[in-house]
């Protein structure tokens, strides 16, 4: 139907029709609409009510925001997910979403700083207490769990860091499903190695900036569980304005179509330059869960199977060693985050681990001259060649 006329004003300030078309896009089209029309004031109750289904504030939800969220949950075996806006702010809506004035969280040894800050420094001023348990050891769980019954939340990490411990996720989820109470496991250095909710895990988080998304041009996360869980955890995200953008989705969305070939292969690749760098006299330690000299190696590989992840982490001694490392690296950047295409290093110590004090650094391992491997895509022989000449030169 032609188009009754208007001043070009109207016509340049009003949103186009959507394209007619009987065909439907084969990649999912980018929207980034932050609001949407709605029929009339039924039509909002309805949508408010549940009775209708659709979008409304892009702060709530967005088409490619559900899109990931639907995809993320049916990777991991559970009901619904919601896309947060980073790691953080995924694992911060589940935290406070599951966490009352007063209550109580279980966080395992050595998980990622912030989200030790996130309950120990911040919502220890709103009364929450914690306590530590070792992951690797589900009985200390049962009696961090014995001491006080009013944990509200258990929190644990797949694989640690930086020395990658890894978590008994069945011993822990069974102490936490006996005792009844939800079990949230950060599953980031570890997507597709194993599947945390078929083990017995409620709730599972990911940051999605680092190896789902895979390139490193996406800040995003999300965490998946039962419905009823996630609902709340959206609700609670929404008031905090903790919701992933929808562009940084469909990055994710389309970072995701190559993820089990990069895990496949970074897997790979990972183990060859894990046992060179366990060769070299230069290295006094190196921690890769699939080596067998790795003190969780035969419960990565009960839960692993053959592949082991992209992270390496390994010790040259001293500070000023690691330094001269970093610096005598031709192409491989040092750049504090990880999951990228291209392998970087990270040092722990003046980057993820920063502001500890020296008995927590000491206690978790973390020592002066901890590097920090992300393992991409490159060919292994190319990588070694740079470690091998830069770890001569340190
Ligand atoms: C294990 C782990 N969890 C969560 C996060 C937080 O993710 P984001 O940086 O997307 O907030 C990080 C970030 O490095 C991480 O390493």
């Amino acid at each position: 139907m032609p188009h009754e006329p208007v001043s070009d004003d109207t016509l340049c300030s009003r949103a186009p029709d959507p394209p007619r078309s009987d065909t439907r896009p084969v990649s999912p089209p980018i929207q980034l609409s932050s609001v949407y029309r709605v029929g009339g004031l039924d039509e909002v109750d309805a949508l408010f009510g549940g009775r209708a289904e659709g979008f409304f504030y892009a702060r709530d939800g967005h088409p490619n925001g559900a899109q990931l969220a639907d995809k993320l949950a049916r990777l991991e075996g559970a009901e619904a997910g919601v896309v947060c806006a980073s790691g953080m702010g995924a694992i911060a809506a589940t935290v406070l979403a599951m966490t009352e004035q007063g209550g109580r969280v279980l966080l395992s040894d050595d998980l990622y700083g912030k989200t030790t800050t996130l309950v120990a420094r911040e919502l220890s001023r709103f009364g929450v207490r914690h306590d530590f348990f070792d992951p690797t050891r589900p009985d200390t769980l049962r009696d961090a769990l014995a001491q006080e019954p009013d944990a509200s939340l258990i929190v644990a990490e797949t694989l640690s860091n930086p020395l990658l411990r890894a978590c008994d996720l069945e011993g822990v989820a069974a102490v936490a499903n006996e005792a009844g109470v939800p079990l949230l496991v950060d599953h980031t250095f570890a997507p597709l190695l194993c599947k945390p909710i078929a083990l017995g895990v409620t709730l599972v988080a990911h940051s999605l900036t680092k190896l789902i998304s895979g390139h490193a041009d996406v800040t995003l996360g999300a965490v998946v569980g039962p419905r009823d869980l996630i609902s709340r955890i959206r609700s609670v995200g929404s008031t905090f304005g903790q919701i992933g953008g929808a562009f940084d989705s469909w990055l994710t969305l389309r970072g995701m179509v190559t993820l089990p070939l990069r895990v496949e292969r970074t897997s790979r690749t990972a183990l060859d330059l894990a046992r060179r760098l366990e060769a070299s006299p230069m290295v006094s330690r190196v921690s890769y869960p699939g080596l067998p000299s790795h003190p969780d190696h035969m419960l990565a590989r009960r839960m692993f199977g053959d592949r082991f992840g992209a992270m390496i982490t390994f010790d040259v001694g001293a500070y000023e060693r690691a330094d001269r490392l970093i610096r005598a690296l031709r192409d491989i950047p040092f750049a504090p985050s990880l999951g990228d295409a291209e392998t970087t290093v990270s040092h722990p110590c003046t980057t993820s681990h920063r502001g500890q004090d020296p008995e927590t650094l000491e206690r978790l391992g973390v020592t002066p001259g901890l590097i920090r491997v992300s393992v991409g895509l490159e060919d292994v022989d190319d990588l070694w060649a740079d470690f091998a000449q830069a770890l001569e030169f340190a």
